[in-house]
């Protein structure tokens, strides 16, 4: 077991509550410890919030970070967080603590995957947050929307999966689901799950290993299109990297989330986009910097709640234990109630049947010879 650490927010997640941008940026550990962190929660005003930390089995991980420019005049164009604090090596440094579970998932999918995540090219704009940003926006969840065990989260365009393998981890959530559209990205997301849920059951089997190092197993990956759904129920959750998003797309998701139940939206772009251009009905809670895999590229990080009453729970959703629940994810909801053996089996299932069946071919194009 790892020894037990003290997991705070760090100064550089969170805004003055003056609105000084600057107080975005990173932040010497001195200096962090004497002016304590404050944010702004838009619904009860402007105040100063002081943010503890939870007492989690975990290890300091160092990573890299950009600071950030909190800039809320947000567009496609000026999304991008640049540093304007450059080190001597181009970048801050700062300390964020992964669990020992969500350490081992990474390792494992690391070994399949590679760390910048494969596949990044090609199709759909593709790219995925450092494991310490990731880190940031999973104890900013927790501690102003309370994601825990009994959440349930949803990643719009799940890519390989490590967002929902992350929050499977910690703070290990009821139901974790992603649903990506480009094929080879979900099979890839499906083999990273997989192999975390072999080392899932080999640890139950052994019935050796428990907390934070034990494995959480309620996971899925679903290949499609989102808005094959109506509605974002049963998730507490939306969480979507939606950069390179197209319009159309974010205007069909405000109307989905709109309907729904869904409390906390989670997303890379500002009010400006999210409430005035494309109509979420929400209200900011947060903002973090965050930083890219592989890219000097930052992007702010914004978490949201929902503004005013929730509909009506929408016609025709099944109920599933009370819950309301879009036909679309009933199936994948159902797999991750189950045990891990069978779990696994139907991960398995849908691994080795997407392998089997016929992808389409390209037609090689005759070599005329001279
Ligand atoms: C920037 S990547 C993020 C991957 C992953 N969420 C992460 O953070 O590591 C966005 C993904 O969304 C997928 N995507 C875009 N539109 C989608 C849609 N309508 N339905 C499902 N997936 C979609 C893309 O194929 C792409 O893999």
């Amino acid at each position: 077991m790892s020894p037990k650490k003290t997991n705070t927010v760090k100064q550089s997640d969170i805004k003055d509550d003056k609105g000084d941008k600057n107080a975005a940026i990173s932040l010497s550990p001195k200096r962090r410890k004497t002016s304590p962190p404050s944010l702004i929660t838009p619904s009860k005003g402007r105040e100063e919030q002081h943010i503890g930390g939870s007492n989690v089995s975990r290890r300091q991980l160092k990573i890299e970070t950009d600071g950030a420019v909190s800039d809320d005049s947000d567009s496609m164009e000026n999304h991008d967080v640049k540093s304007p604090t450059r080190r001597i090596f181009g970048r801050d440094t700062e300390i964020a603590s992964v669990q020992s579970n969500t350490r081992q998932v990474y390792n494992l999918v690391k070994q399949l995957t590679g760390s910048i995540g494969g596949n990044g090219h090609g199709g759909a704009i593709y790219g995925e947050l450092t494991t310490g940003s990731m880190q940031k926006m999973v104890d900013l969840m927790k501690i102003h929307t309370n994601l825990g065990p009994d959440s349930r989260f949803i990643d719009v365009g799940s890519g390989l999966g490590k967002p929902n393998l992350h929050v499977s981890q910690d703070p290990g959530v009821e139901f974790s689901y992603g649903i990506e559209m480009e094929h080879v990205r979900w099979m890839l997301g499906m083999s990273n799950l997989k192999v975390v849920l072999d080392e899932a059951y080999k640890q139950e089997m052994e019935g050796t290993v428990s907390g934070n190092d034990k494995i959480g197993h309620r996971c899925i990956f679903q290949h499609g299109d989102i808005t094959e759904a109506n509605y974002f129920d049963p998730f507490t959750h939306v969480y979507m990297f939606d950069i390179g998003f197209p319009p159309k797309l974010f205007k069909q998701l405000g109307e989905m989330f709109n309907r729904s139940q869904s409390e906390y939206l989670i997303c890379y772009h500002g009010p400006k986009l999210m409430v005035d251009r494309y109509g979420f009905n929400v209200e900011l809670i947060i903002q973090a910097p965050t930083s890219m895999h592989g890219s000097s590229e930052g992007h702010m990080g914004y978490i949201y709640r929902r503004k005013g009453k929730t509909s009506k729970i929408g016609h025709g959703l099944d109920l599933l234990d009370g819950v309301p629940c879009d036909k679309l994810f009933t199936k994948a909801w159902k797999s991750c109630k189950q045990n891990i053996g069978k779990h696994l089996e139907s991960v398995q299932v849908q691994v080795t049947q997407s392998l089997n069946s016929k992808r389409p071919t390209r037609k090689r194009k005759a070599v005329i010879k001279v």
